[in-house]
């Protein structure tokens, strides 16, 4: 298999790269990836003279390059996850995630369609359902209702993939995957942002009453359920995927704060974030009978291990507080 994975050098990306490199020998990898403010090299150096191992920086919109490096490398199948991904900097304007999110997957759609790829996977997000009250999971029939602008063009990606699917048989597949945490996840999200900012004594801002409900799933074992749908979920097919750990916000962060052993006066009750989705809640009954994937993390193990690899990989994400998210800190927190 040849399989170009976009978004490689990111959070999820990265850890997927690292997990099909090791994992698959024989295929052969091309990470694509802009390398945006999010995208970062570092987080795959182990990987420098891998065989099965290919680096390409570019922008999944340049229709002409992607085509040409998919003839190139022989190309058969696509994972894509280049995306804008935060829900504040949507708030803060729209117009990268409209084009990175819909416009860069349509690129991919036509590619897979005109050159024959034998399998596509479209890395989607729970959010594309919106919000929920205290009881009940998004299914895969949920309707969308995607809130924030991310969501919103994640949901818009996603109608595309149908559509293609559908019209031109283009192979694909959607995941649907609440919020993931563990290692190389930049430090803007909620988890990563908590634990460099305790670490440096510095206050942990807390949007609205903290009341606010994620399920929380490790990166390893959304990478091994990407694995499970790359190789048998059904064309055409949508699979959500969760860890079944609802946490609020408030929750989450105390937890942190043991782990890092700081104190709670730490913790900052700041503005809500604008149209802030109130719980996310997966069913992921449908993937775990149809491809037999469970996560293998207990959230107490995930989280014990992500605060220590932080705390053992401070000069990785120090180099990023320090850079130019300076200034989108100063523009958000104030
Ligand atoms: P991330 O922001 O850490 O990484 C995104 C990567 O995409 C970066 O390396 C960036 O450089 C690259 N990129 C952005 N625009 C690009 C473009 N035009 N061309 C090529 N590369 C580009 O994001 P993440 O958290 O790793 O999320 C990856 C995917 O998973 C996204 O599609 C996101 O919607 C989805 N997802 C994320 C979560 C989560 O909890 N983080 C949950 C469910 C789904
Ligand atoms: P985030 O990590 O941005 O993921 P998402 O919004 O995609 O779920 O945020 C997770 C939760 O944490 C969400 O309810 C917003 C909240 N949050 C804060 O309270 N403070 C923060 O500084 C951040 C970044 C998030």
């Amino acid at each position: 298999m040849n399989i170009l994975i976009t978004g490689g050098a990111g959070f999820i990306g990265s850890n997927l790269v690292w997990y099909f490199v090791k994992k698959y020998p024989s295929y052969r990898v091309v990470n694509l990836d802009k390398l945006t403010y999010a995208g970062n090299l570092e987080n795959l150096e182990g990987l420098k003279g891998a065989r099965n191992y290919v680096f390409v920086k570019g922008d999944i919109c340049d229709r002409e390059m992607v085509g040409q490096l998919v003839r190139d490398q022989g190309i058969d199948t696509i994972v894509n996850l280049a995306a804008e991904s935060h829900v504040d900097r949507s708030i803060m304007g729209a117009a990268e995630f409209i084009q990175t999110n819909v416009g860069g997957t349509n690129v991919l759609l036509e590619i897979a369609k005109d050159l024959g790829i034998q399998r596509y996977v479209q890395i989607s997000t729970d959010e594309v359902y919106g919000s929920l009250g205290p009881n009940g999971y998004f299914t895969e029939t949920t309707p969308l209702h995607p809130n924030s602008p991310y969501a919103a063009s994640k949901a818009s990606a996603d109608l595309l993939v149908f559509a293609y699917q559908h019209t031109f048989g283009v192979p694909a597949v959607v995941t649907r995957c609440s919020n993931n945490y563990g290692p190389y996840q930049f430090p803007e999200k909620l988890i990563p942002l908590m634990i460099a900012n305790a670490s440096n004594d510095k206050q942990l801002p807390v949007y609205g009453d903290g009341m606010n409900v994620r399920d929380w799933l490790h990166v390893r074992d959304h990478c091994a359920a990407i694995d499970a749908v790359l190789h048998r979920g059904r064309i055409g097919q949508i699979y959500n995927i969760g860890g079944n750990n609802e946490k609020h916000n408030l929750e989450l962060v105390r937890l942190l704060l043991r782990h890092l052993g700081k104190s709670e006066s730490l913790i900052t009750f700041v503005k809500d974030r604008l149209g802030h989705d109130r719980r996310y809640a997966i069913d992921s009954s449908k993937i775990q009978q149809e491809l037999g994937w469970t996560p293998s993390y207990t959230f107490e193990q995930g989280i014990e291990e992500t605060v220590k690899w932080y705390l053992a990989n401070r000069p990785w994400w120090e180099r990023i507080i320090s850079g130019e998210y300076r200034e989108y800190y100063r523009k958000m927190y104030g």
